[in-house]
């Protein structure tokens, strides 16, 4: 009854603006099979029905992509004056739309040391070649401006590597003579994909000057001269890409090694994950481990990354963050407590100082860590023999004697302690407390000598 009359009303209304005629119920029946989305993928997908309490637990609290970065990204980045923020290195994953943006994005392209750069971040370098001269354009590996006065070299002399003005490190040698100067126009090119679809060779910048070759023919000095000044500025703006900007002489988008921040499928190369756990299939990876000050991800947390990167389609071209993860379809479901950042037992490689490392090491790390106590860098059990600064009549670590321990007392938040308890939280503006499972680990290895194990 009620759909006829609605139907009659809407048809009322129709029929009034398009003026004459009767209107009549059409007759039979109309075959209706909407194309509806197929609700298996990637709207819903097929729970898990194992028993796995950390599986249960992160498709409860992590059900989708958003949830991830709500509830973990967000977390341990902090959501307004986070520590992220004062770590240049760190990628802005603050909102749902940077996160799906860190999708197939390159990595490492925060301004931060070089030796910060990942090999495997790398991309493939700009090129450089002389317009006057005949050679083909080499690869660029990394340049560097040296700033110092200006010395007037003779055409004749060879000016010192480190002469202030700008040098360039390419990857192969420059075919000219060394010992003398060469007068000519720098030319920066880059590759572009224009509107065709055709790769194309650009000049993107020049810069014109006196051009030595230096040490191995790889290294091309450029004078700076104080009228040049501007054009170096404008140089160093337009942002060269340097094929082996962490100096080490490894190519790495050349030796086809190239990840992005997260890798649609590879939970394992992404450069996300790797930072959380310090290394990428079994390589170090330099610089501190996110998420620096704050509490390291959890297994169940860990677990909702690798699932849901491993259910990203990397033929895609926009992913949906609002989908289910497919964490009964997750090849970590299996066995997610190996995915443990802070590791198992009581030993100090793989137990105390994973847990000292990835909870302390954003302060007590770097070239001025906090309080002169590195914990981060190789060495710091050797480190952790001597006294304390803030009490000299303790040691960090007393062997045997937690109670004597300063590092212990201010873990413990023993009230005897100067400062804060540590860890320190910057986010909340006081201390928190190691989780007990951690702090028992370290108690027991103290207890149990604190070898060097
Ligand atoms: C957010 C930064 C931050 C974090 C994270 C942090 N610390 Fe500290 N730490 C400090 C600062 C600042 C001081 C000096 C002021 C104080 O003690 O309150 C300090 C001092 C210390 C001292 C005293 C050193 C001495 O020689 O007397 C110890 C020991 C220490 N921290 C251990 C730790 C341990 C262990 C962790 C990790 C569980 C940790 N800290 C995490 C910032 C931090």
């Amino acid at each position: 009854m009620m759909r006829t009359t609605t139907a009659s009303v809407l048809a009322a209304l129709l029929l009034g603006c398009g003026g004459a005629g009767t209107y009549k119920e059409p007759e039979g029946t109309i075959t209706f099979d909407p194309e509806r989305p197929d609700m298996a993928s990637p709207g819903t997908v097929a729970p898990y029905a194992g028993t796995n309490a950390f599986v249960l637990e992160a498709q409860t609290r992590m059900p989708t992509g958003m949830d991830l970065q709500r509830k973990v990204i967000l977390r341990t980045c902090g959501p307004t004056n986070g520590v992220c923020h004062n770590q240049k290195e760190y990628p802005d994953l603050h909102t749902t739309g940077t996160f799906a943006s860190a999708i197939n994005a390159p990595c490492n392209l925060q301004p931060g040391t070089f030796g910060s750069v990942y090999d495997r971040c790398e991309r493939l370098g700009d090129r450089f070649k002389m317009t006057e001269q005949k050679f083909k354009e080499i690869e660029i590996g990394w340049y560097e401006v040296i700033v110092g006065a200006y010395v007037e070299y003779k055409d004749n002399e060879t000016p010192p590597s480190d002469a202030a003005g700008f040098h360039l490190h390419l990857r192969d040698p420059v075919p000219l003579d060394k010992g003398r100067a060469h007068w000519g126009t720098g030319a920066f090119l880059r590759n572009f994909v224009n509107a065709d679809g055709n790769v194309e060779m650009l000049s993107f910048a020049n810069y014109n000057t006196r051009w030595w070759v230096l040490d191995d023919g790889r290294h091309l000095y450029g004078e700076v001269r104080d009228y040049q000044a501007e054009d170096m500025e404008e140089l160093q703006a337009v942002g060269i890409i340097q094929g082996d900007q962490n100096r080490n002489g490894t190519f790495g988008a050349r030796e086809g090694q190239s990840v992005p921040l997260i890798n649609p499928g590879k939970p394992e190369e992404s450069y996300l994950v790797a930072r959380m756990r310090g290394h990428m299939q079994g390589d170090p990876i330099p610089g501190t481990r996110m998420p620096l000050a704050n509490q390291p991800p959890s297994v169940t947390d860990m677990l909702a990354i690798m699932c849901w990167i491993e259910g990203l389609d990397p033929n895609a071209k926009a992913w949906n963050l609002s989908s289910s993860i497919n964490y009964a379809g997750c090849s970590y479901s299996a066995n997610p407590e190996a995915l443990s950042l802070v590791g198992a037992g009581v030993h100090f490689a793989d137990r105390v100082w994973p847990i000292l490392q990835s909870s302390c090491g954003g302060c007590h790390g770097g070239s001025n860590p906090q309080a002169g106590l590195d914990l981060l860098s190789p060495g710091a059990w050797n480190r952790l023999q001597a006294f304390s600064l803030q009490n000299p009549t303790l040691k960090l670590i007393d062997s045997g004697r937690p109670e004597k321990s300063y590092l212990w007392l201010k873990l413990a938040g023993d009230g005897s302690v100067s400062g804060s308890r540590m860890p320190l939280d910057p986010l909340n503006s006081g201390s928190r407390s190691l989780p007990q499972d951690q702090l028992d680990s370290i108690q027991t290895w103290i207890l149990a000598g604190a070898l060097n194990d």
